[in-house]
Order: C-alpha cells, then sequence, then structure tokens
C-alpha cells in the first residue's frame, strides 16, 4: 500500500490534559513521599491522581473515539494475533493504541487506583484522618501500607515499561511518540486520515470545567484537622471547655502533657498519688479530680488511636503503668538522637518542655509534620 502521511488529530485535549496532569501528580505524590512531613502534600496529590482517574472512566466512555475504551481494548485474541506478528519481527502501526498499549493503560490505571485507595486507608488507619478514620483500625492501616508501598515499587517499574514500549514504538516507526502526546497528532496514511471517527459524546469544555473545578476543591474536601494548612486554624481554636480545664491545671508546673501519651493505669496510678507527685503536692479539691480523671481516661493511649498513641502503647508492657513518658521505650527511641546536653540548651531547657519542639503537642500532636525545633538549637541543623 502506498504510504502517504498526513497528521490528523488522535489524542484529543481532555485526553491530553489527563496524561500530563497524570504525570504531574505522580512526579508530586512521589516526591512527597521521601520526606514524612510532607504528608499533607502527599494526600493532596494522591487525591487529585484519584480525581484524575475517575475523569478517565467517564472519558473512556463519552470521550472522542481514539479515547474511548470500547475503540481500543480488544479480546485476548486479536491482542494475541497482534503479539504473534511482533514476535515475527513485523511491526504493525495502529492510530490510536496498539492492542496491547491498551491493556498497559488499563493495567496503570488499576493499579493506580489501588495504590490510591489503599493510601487512604493508610491515612485513616495509621494517621487516623480521612472518613476511614473511625472504620480502620491501625494494624490494618499498617497492613494497607505494606500493599500501598508494594504496589508503588510496581508502578515504578511498569512506567519504566510504558516508557520503554513507547521508545521502541517511536524508534520503529520512526515517529516522536511523545510528541504526539502533547501536540495530539500522529502521521496517518490517507486511508486513516479519510476515515470517519465517530465524534465525542460529550462537550469536552463542560468535562474540562468538572474536573477543574474538582481539582480545586480537593484541599477543602481533604479532612478539616491540623494537618490541612487551609483549616489548621479553625481546628485548634475549636478547643473545649475540658481541654481548657485540663491544660490549666495539669499545665501549671509544666508542659500540658497530651492523655495519649500513656495509658489509662498509667493515669489512673498517677491521680492516686497526686499528694506525693514526684516530689511536689499536686492534689486537687474532689471535683477536679473526677473532671481531670474523666477527661485523662476518655483520651488516653489506648481511646486516641492515633500513630503515636499505637506505637506508645505497644512499647509498653502490659503489667507496668509507667509514670514518666519520658521512661516509655517508644520516647526512648523516638528521641534518642538528642543529646542530654542538647535538651539543656536555652531554647529548650528540659526534655520535659514538650511544647518546645512540638508546638502542637499540647493539643496531642507529635506528628512529624508538626514538630518544629527552635531555630539556634543545636538539633535544628541536624535534624534539617
Ligand atoms: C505542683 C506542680 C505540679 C502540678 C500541679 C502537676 N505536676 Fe506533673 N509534675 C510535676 C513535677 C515537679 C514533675 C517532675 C518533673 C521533672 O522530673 O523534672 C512532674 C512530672 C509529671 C509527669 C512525668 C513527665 C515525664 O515524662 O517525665 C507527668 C506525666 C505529669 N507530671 C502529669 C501531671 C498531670 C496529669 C497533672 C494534673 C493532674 C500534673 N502533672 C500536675 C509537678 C506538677
Ligand atoms: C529538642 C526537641 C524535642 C523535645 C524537647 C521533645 N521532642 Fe519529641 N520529638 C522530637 C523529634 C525531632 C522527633 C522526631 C524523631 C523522628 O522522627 O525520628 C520527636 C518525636 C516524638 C514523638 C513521635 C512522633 C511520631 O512520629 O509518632 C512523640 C510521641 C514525641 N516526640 C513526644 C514528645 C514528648 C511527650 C516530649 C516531652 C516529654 C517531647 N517529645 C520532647 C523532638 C523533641
Amino acid at each position: 500500500m502506498q504510504e502517504k502521511h498526513s497528521k490528523i488529530k488522535v489524542w484529543d485535549l481532555p485526553t491530553r490534559l489527563f496524561h500530563l496532569l497524570l504525570i504531574l501528580c505522580v512526579l508530586g505524590v512521589f516526591i512527597s513521599s521521601l520526606k514524612e512531613n510532607q504528608l499533607f502534600y502527599h494526600v493532596w496529590f494522591g487525591e487529585l491522581i484519584l480525581v484524575l482517574l475517575l475523569f478517565r472512566l467517564g472519558w473512556g466512555w463519552l470521550g472522542h473515539f481514539f479515547s474511548r475504551f470500547g475503540n481500543f481494548l480488544l479480546p485476548p485474541k486479536p491482542v494475541l494475533s497482534y503479539v504473534k506478528v511482533l514476535i515475527k519481527g513485523e511491526n504493525p502501526k495502529s492510530l490510536g493504541h496498539n492492542p496491547l498499549a491498551g491493556w498497559v493503560m488499563i493495567f496503570l490505571l488499576v493499579l493506580l487506583s489501588m495504590i490510591t485507595v489503599s493510601g487512604l486507608i493508610v491515612l485513616g488507619g495509621e494517621e487516623k484522618i480521612g472518613f476511614l478514620a473511625t472504620l480502620i483500625t491501625v494494624p490494618q492501616g499498617h497492613f494497607a501500607k505494606s500493599i500501598h508501598v508494594f504496589l508503588s515499587k510496581l508502578l515504578v517499574v511498569s512506567i519504566g515499561i510504558h516508557l520503554l514500549g513507547v521508545l521502541l514504538n517511536s524508534l520503529l516507526h520512526k515517529e516522536n511518540y511523545v510528541i504526539s502526546m502533547i501536540t495530539g497528532k500522529k502521521n496517518a496514511t490517507d486511508h486513516e486520515a479519510s476515515a470517519f471517527y465517530p465524534k465525542k459524546r460529550v462537550n469536552q469544555v463542560v468535562f474540562i470545567v468538572m474536573i477543574s473545578v474538582l481539582m480545586i476543591s480537593i484541599p477543602y474536601i481533604l479532612p478539616m484537622n491540623y494537618y490541612n494548612p487551609l483549616t489548621r486554624d479553625a481546628h485548634l481554636s475549636r478547643q473545649s471547655e475540658d481541654d481548657l480545664h485540663y491544660q490549666k491545671i495539669c499545665g501549671d508546673c509544666h508542659f500540658e502533657f497530651h492523655p495519649s501519651l500513656l495509658p489509662k493505669r498509667s493515669w489512673t496510678a498517677m491521680l492516686d498519688s497526686l499528694e506525693d507527685h514526684f516530689g511536689e503536692d499536686a492534689s486537687l479539691n474532689a471535683k477536679d479530680k473526677e473532671r481531670i480523671a474523666d477527661y485523662l481516661l476518655s483520651n488516653s493511649a489506648e481511646k486516641m488511636l492515633n500513630e503515636s498513641a499505637y506505637k506508645i502503647m505497644i512499647s509498653i508492657n502490659e503489667t507496668n503503668s509507667p509514670q514518666r513518658v519520658t521512661e516509655v521505650d517508644y520516647w526512648k527511641s523516638k528521641h534518642a538522637m538528642i543529646k542530654p546536653e542538647q535538651f539543656r540548651e536555652k531554647p529548650i531547657k528540659s526534655k520535659l518542655n514538650c511544647g518546645a519542639c512540638h508546638p502542637l503537642g499540647k493539643y496531642g500532636s507529635f506528628e512529624d509534620a508538626d514538630i518544629a525545633i527552635p531555630n539556634n538549637a543545636s538539633i535544628a541543623d541536624a535534624l534539617k
């Protein structure tokens, strides 16, 4: 057949935008996964990916000819015969996705969906954020994390294979397919160019506006808590009367140790000996004592299933009722890199001055994202 080439538009604008945004978001989740204090951005990019995937699902049905699943997902037989032809050394060209690439694309999309969903489970289970927070336990969150990490590694390999496929095809067909994904145009034979391709089913402008609104609204859809820079202040100002009462009474001589730092049995023992509280008399009147007891027991480490509370719980032997947070193994391991003399430096003064490095500690957050070491402390440089 006479191969006279002309360029025709194969990839429509929404598909190209989807592809470009997906690349940016995958880079975003990857970079933000390198540092723990980037969790918010990691979640943000992850949720954007979820929106993009939903869009692609819709566009695979409503979009232009070459973007519709029905037009490039072939049953096993034709895919196999395509592979056979490839093995023979021939090199058939497809205008849209070739029969193999179509399935590779679906594989990537399914893999990405599984990664984002498992990410939401980790977020709910381990970090107690989002609508899954009350449904998923911390151990379930841990398990989901191992799956999340495994699938993410698989994704990196799969993206590598996808890029290799594009490169090989580009070389074999002497056409730059990376540019095609940007311009949307591919070389076509006269026969292909003159064929009739049924048009899109919906107005692409409507679709793009819809997706933009969804994406812009993501940070507002995200859980409204202190992880979200947009809602952090509002969240913190929502302290209850009981929070304030506890902070006033038990924060009189030292940092307000949050109830989630010790198990119930530790608090009960401490309340029973307030007359001799580390050598001081911290006794309370009956009314205050009851209120404080209620507060400590209903927010203790077993109740506040956030990550640090969980890890504190599992690092304490069941027969022990430690009276010091700073004697719990988990605390010791997390602060092992800070030397005693570094704790004694001016801006910190004491290891019990938790608030110097954990400004949100009194609200119960010791998350990495919420750590702020004073600038002039020598440990600050080491942690940068
Ligand atoms: C009269 C002062 C005073 C009051 C009031 C007080 N404490 Fe203490 N607390 C101390 C002293 C002193 C220590 C020991 C500090 C040290 O080791 O440097 C201490 C230590 C602690 C520790 C151990 C910290 C660690 O990990 O080493 C906890 C937990 C604690 N207090 C909880 C409470 C709670 C809960 C209340 C309210 C019921 C309370 N404190 C009220 C004086 C007080
Ligand atoms: C000199 C600064 C400093 C002081 C003071 C300090 N911490 Fe920390 N804390 C850190 C750093 C840095 C980390 C993070 C360590 C890491 O990620 O490996 C940390 C981690 C933690 C964690 C683990 C958070 C997680 O990822 O789950 C907890 C819980 C914690 N601190 C509680 C406390 C408490 C309670 C006090 C006071 C008794 C305290 N810290 C005092 C610097 C400090």
